[in-house]
């Protein structure tokens, strides 16, 4: 039985969590990060060494233009209002993805969290905003060649670990458990290459929906997952024994 270190979690359907209470598509979006500082929370209770939550996708930018500010604000006013709180949990704040497209706030808060707690030594939150995993591999493919270019590197001798560290993802452990809510199935360019091997947890909760208990009920359903990476369990016979 092992434990979940590192979970992941697309926080999903805020958005038809709001539609269904005929509110409109924020009033989601604040819930949900109501729940998120309550999972937060949990981590940390938990022990987990690192929590990553997707944030905003590099797809999420075809939202309307007001929603997509609205998040914006939202994300910067909560990691701002939330600093304290981070410094008290020993939590450290990190992200993956491309902060340069961030509006000017928004990029300065990130900066100046992840500057402030940059010693801490508990949780280890990485916000992926502006992430989509095609688009991390992409860059890292393009740094390759760029070492290739100027002679660095050595395509011949281009391993999985020199290329996983050209990933901003590289920084970090890979997800064991990866939560997605609201009944959706699926990866949707989230973290692609270091998922290679997570568990995968789907909740028919919409987020705003969901409570640390739920998220109790994941990290024990995890501890009875067997997971095997590509191998066998050596328990088991690699062949039929004969009659
Ligand atoms: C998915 O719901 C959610 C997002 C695209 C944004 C996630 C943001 C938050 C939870 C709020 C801020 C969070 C933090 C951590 C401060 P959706 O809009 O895609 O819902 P839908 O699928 O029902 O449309």
């Amino acid at each position: 039985m092992s434990k979940a270190n590192h979970v992941a979690i697309i926080m999903d359907g805020n958005g038809r969590w709001a539609q269904s209470r005929s509110r409109p598509r924020t009033y989601g979006h604040i819930q949900g990060a109501r729940v998120a500082k309550k999972i937060i929370t949990a981590a940390v209770e938990r022990g987990l060494s690192h929590l990553t939550l997707f944030a905003f996708s590099t797809e999420n930018w075809q939202r309307p233009k007001t929603e997509v500010s609205f998040l914006m604000r939202l994300l910067a006013h909560q990691i701002r209002r939330e600093q304290k709180t981070l410094m008290t949990n020993n939590v450290r704040f990190s992200t993956i993805g491309d902060l340069s497209a961030l509006p000017n706030f928004a990029k300065q808060v990130v900066v100046d969290a992840t500057k402030l707690t940059e010693d801490n030594t508990g949780l280890r939150l990485i916000f992926a905003l502006n992430y989509g995993g095609q688009q991390e591999i992409l860059n890292a493919v393009k740094k390759v060649a760029a070492e290739v270019q100027r002679g660095a590197l050595n395509p011949e001798e281009l391993t999985q670990e020199t290329f996983s560290s050209f990933l901003d993802t590289h920084a970090f452990p890979p997800p064991d458990l990866i939560i997605r809510t609201s009944g959706e199935k699926r990866i949707s360019n989230f973290i692609l290459w270091s998922s290679a091997y997570s568990e995968m947890y789907f909740v028919e909760k919409h987020w705003p929906d969901f409570t640390a208990y739920d998220f109790d009920l994941a990290l024990a359903d995890f501890t009875k997952r067997s997971r095997r990476f590509g191998k066998v369990l050596e328990s088991i016979p690699p062949v039929a024994v004969a009659p």
